[in-house]
């Protein structure tokens, strides 16, 4: 069903020969790496330069199309298009406020923006720690490298609103104080240290690996899982035991971690980030060793015929000739409704998977209020932890449906088995207090409705956002602007 697939082998030809590279490609990055602790002290302070538009004119194409990105403006509100997660993550900031992904162009507008980081009035207010800036910008990089990991995360999010100002860009990707990089080659880099540390974890230190295996490391550092530890709230990937939901289930169930306690059911919860990484590993393409970079960055030709690779990541069909046809000889039609089918099929699973664990997280508030007892509780709670986790990582995984549609289905089929599992036990518990007739469920049935039915105040919240964005946000803007004018 596919072409012999060779991976732009003529592209990648070009643009090695277009760019007076070595004759070997592998050797170049490689020995890029090699060359990169030399560099770094040779050009002290480069090697995180921040400011996406300084290389512009040395990388036009690729500075243009990852530009691009901001033509996916789009919001999308999660919370609306499905108001049972309302509910689902009550007590939790997902529930004041969720978009879907836009492009990587929005990603500091979007964090400031987004209720969840609530409205600093100045930097030791509001709910979330400096970690919520980790997956958001290259300055995040540049900060680690001056002040180390604890001098980035310690604190609070508004702590160092005024450093973190440029959307994700360049260097959370490329060495680019490098000379490599300087010449138009790649020099890949992790710029996270924890998440260096945590492939390293699982047996793929970034040096040691293929040029692919390293091209979707670098996604890697951000569209995975991971959490907050220890008292500074540090970034951890929990991959020790593995990246599977199981593996990472039972890791957080050992260190007896939960981000938070429900809302409704008081069970300790895991909180799924966005486990794209991982689940892509498991999929058919993972397995193929098929990246990231094949289907959202190919390698393109502009007019004059200078091959590069296209930054501007978005949806893949939107490029289908660079991209898909690559490899495979079906139609554009064909192969986007297998996946428009692999979609449907996951959102049915996860709507199912919903309507359960909601059911349990208000029959285990019915058993609280008819007086059970923490020990008749806890292993309900432990169900509802377990399938709600498995529900989280299967969709939290965005573009799941298109990169490991089946381990989403499996994942999702085990969410439904724990929360039957908690049902069962809960509805047992409820009738040894007399409790026999079905629990009443809130009207959810819009994100307001459910938001009114958990009695959050989204007036206040909206406002005190509003005088976040009107005072601080242009505050720290101008910080900003005042620092980088003296490097
Ligand atoms: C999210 C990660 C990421 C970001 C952000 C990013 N790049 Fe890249 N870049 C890549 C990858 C992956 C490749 C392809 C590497 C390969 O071919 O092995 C690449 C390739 C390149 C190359 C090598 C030539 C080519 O086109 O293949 C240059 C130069 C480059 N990028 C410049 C930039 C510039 C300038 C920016 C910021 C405006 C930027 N990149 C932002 C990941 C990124
Ligand atoms: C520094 C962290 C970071 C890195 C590295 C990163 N991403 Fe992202 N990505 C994000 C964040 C955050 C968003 C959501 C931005 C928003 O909605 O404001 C996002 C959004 C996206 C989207 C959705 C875009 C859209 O238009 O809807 C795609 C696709 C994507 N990333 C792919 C990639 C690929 C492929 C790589 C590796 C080449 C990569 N990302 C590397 C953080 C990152
Ligand atoms: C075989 C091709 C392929 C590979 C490999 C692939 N993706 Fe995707 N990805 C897609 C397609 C196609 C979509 C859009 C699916 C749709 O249209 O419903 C998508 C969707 C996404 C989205 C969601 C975008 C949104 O707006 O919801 C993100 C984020 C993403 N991919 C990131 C990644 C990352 C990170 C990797 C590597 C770890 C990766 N992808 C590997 C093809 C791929
Ligand atoms: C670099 C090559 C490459 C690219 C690019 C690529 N694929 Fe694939 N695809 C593969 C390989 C390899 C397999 C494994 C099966 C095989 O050998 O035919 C596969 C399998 C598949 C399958 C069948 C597997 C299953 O899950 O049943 C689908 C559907 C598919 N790809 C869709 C896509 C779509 C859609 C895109 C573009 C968004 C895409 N692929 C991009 C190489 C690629």
């Amino acid at each position: 069903m596919s072409k012999k697939w060779t991976r732009n082998t003529a592209a990648m030809a070009a643009i090695l020969s277009a760019l007076c590279l070595s004759t070997n490609a592998l050797a170049t990055s490689e020995q890029a790496v090699a060359d990169e602790n030399q560099t770094t002290t040779q050009q002290e302070g480069m090697r995180f330069e921040p400011r996406n538009e300084k290389f512009a004119e040395a990388h036009a194409e690729q500075y243009k199309s990852w530009k691009a990105t901001q033509e996916s403006e789009e919001i999308e509100d999660a919370l609306e298009g499905d108001p049972n997660m309302v509910v689902l993550w009550a007590g939790y900031g997902f529930s004041k406020d969720y978009n879907k992904a836009r492009g990587h162009f929005y990603a500091i507008t979007d964090v400031r923006e987004t209720l969840r980081t609530g409205g600093p009035t100045d930097d030791k207010s509001g709910p979330m720690p400096m970690a919520c800036w980790s997956c958001k910008s290259p300055d995040v990089a540049r900060v680690i490298d001056d002040r180390g990991e604890d001098g980035y995360f310690e604190g609070k999010w508004a702590r160092l609103g005024a450093e973190i100002n440029n959307a994700i860009g360049c260097s959370d990707c490329h060495n680019t104080g490098s000379e490599e990089f300087a010449k138009g080659g790649p020099a890949l880099q992790m710029s996270r240290p924890y998440a260096e540390r945590a492939m390293e974890t699982i047996g793929k230190k970034f040096e040691d690996q293929s040029r692919f295996d390293q091209q979707a490391q670098v996604c890697g550092q951000c569209h995975v899982e991971y959490y907050f530890t220890g008292p500074n709230k540090s970034v951890k990937f929990p991959w020790d035991k593995g990246t599977s939901v199981d593996d990472m289930e039972v890791y957080y169930d050992e260190i007896g971690f939960k981000d938070w306690t429900h809302g409704v059911s008081k069970a300790p919860m895991l909180k799924a980030q966005h486990p794209g990484y991982e689940t892509w590993r498991e999929g058919i393409h993972g397995k193929n060793n098929v990246t990231c970079i094949d289907c959202h960055m190919p390698k393109v030709q502009n007019e004059d015929g200078t091959v590069f690779t296209d930054h501007k990541v978005g949806n893949p069909f939107d490029r289908f000739e660079d991209t898909c046809a690559q490899c495979h000889t079906q139609t554009k039609a064909a192969l986007k409704s297998v996946v428009a089918t692999r979609k449907a099929s996951v959102l049915e699973m996860k709507l199912r998977a919903e309507k359960q664990i909601i059911a349990a997280h208000f029959e285990a508030k019915a058993a609280w209020d008819a007086g059970a007892t923490e020990v008749e509780m806890e292993p309900i709670l432990m169900d509802i932890r377990h399938a709600q986790w498995r529900w989280d990582y299967a969709i939290a995984s965005h573009g799941v449906h298109m990169h490991a549609p089946e381990v989403a289905l499996r994942i999702l089929g085990t969410a439904l088995d724990k929360a039957g599992d908690a049902r069962a036990k809960v509805i047992r518990l409820l009738a040894t207090k007399g409790i026999t007739e079905e629990i009443q469920i809130p009207d959810i049935s819009t994100k307001v409705k459910a938001q009114q039915a958990l009695g959050m105040d989204m007036d206040k919240m909206n406002a005190e956002k509003d005088e976040f964005l009107k005072t601080i946000a242009p505050e720290w803007d101008k910080q900003a602007e005042a620092r980088e004018a003296k490097y």
